[in-house]
């Protein structure tokens, strides 16, 4: 990794107290959105993927830059009463700064009045459990044997209340 490359190898530098800024990922960022993907989870979006997302009415890729590089993203899906938290990854060099953090506060400030977040983890993927019920959602299910090779999905929920609209999670 070339220092002066901010990708993947330097620290985080977003101000301390100020939440990272979110944009709508652009197709010229798939290649690199399905790098981050493909690193951080099995069976995680492909190139393709992401396009198609961008490609649907419904779907949002949002994401974090730094230096013009991307630190991170959130797939999701806006139905009327549901935000479908599709795929969130973070580069490992930017983990634990609030990126994430960030992402799903911004899904929340995008979620119709009264809509709640829905999202599927691995049931042996304690790190993401502990992400997101540190910002609030609670697992109120599973599905066995959800993920190829057999792993049980946890299914985690959380509403997208009015006194978060401001972006403040717990
Ligand atoms: C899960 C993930 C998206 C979190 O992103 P992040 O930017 O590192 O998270 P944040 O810095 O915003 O963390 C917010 C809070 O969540 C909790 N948290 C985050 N990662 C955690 C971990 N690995 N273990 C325990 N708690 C964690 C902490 O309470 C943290 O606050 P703190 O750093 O002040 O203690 C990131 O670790 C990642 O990309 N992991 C690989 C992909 C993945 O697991 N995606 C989710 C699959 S469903």
């Amino acid at each position: 990794m070339n220092a002066a490359d901010p990708g993947a190898g330097a620290a985080p530098a977003f101000a301390p107290g100020t939440a990272p800024a979110i944009e709508e990922a652009r197709p010229e960022d798939v290649a690199e959105l399905a790098r981050i993907a493909a690193e951080a989870l099995p069976g995680a979006f492909s190139a393709d993927g992401f396009r198609d997302e961008l490609a649907r009415d419904d779907a949002h890729v949002w994401v974090v830059r730094r230096s013009g590089r991307v630190q991170g993203y959130l797939a999701a899906r806006v139905l009327d009463d549901v935000v479908e938290v599709l795929s969130i990854a973070v580069v490992p060099a930017a983990r634990r700064s609030g990126v994430g953090r960030a992402l799903i506060a911004h899904a929340i400030t995008a979620a119709p009045a009264g809509a709640r977040l829905d999202l599927e983890v691995r049931a042996g993927d304690a790190g993401a459990q502990a992400f997101y019920g540190a910002l609030g959602f609670v697992a109120v299910g599973r599905r066995p044997r959800y993920y190829r090779g057999g792993e049980d999905a946890v299914l985690m929920t959380r509403e997208a209340a009015p006194a978060d609209k401001a972006g403040a999670l717990p």
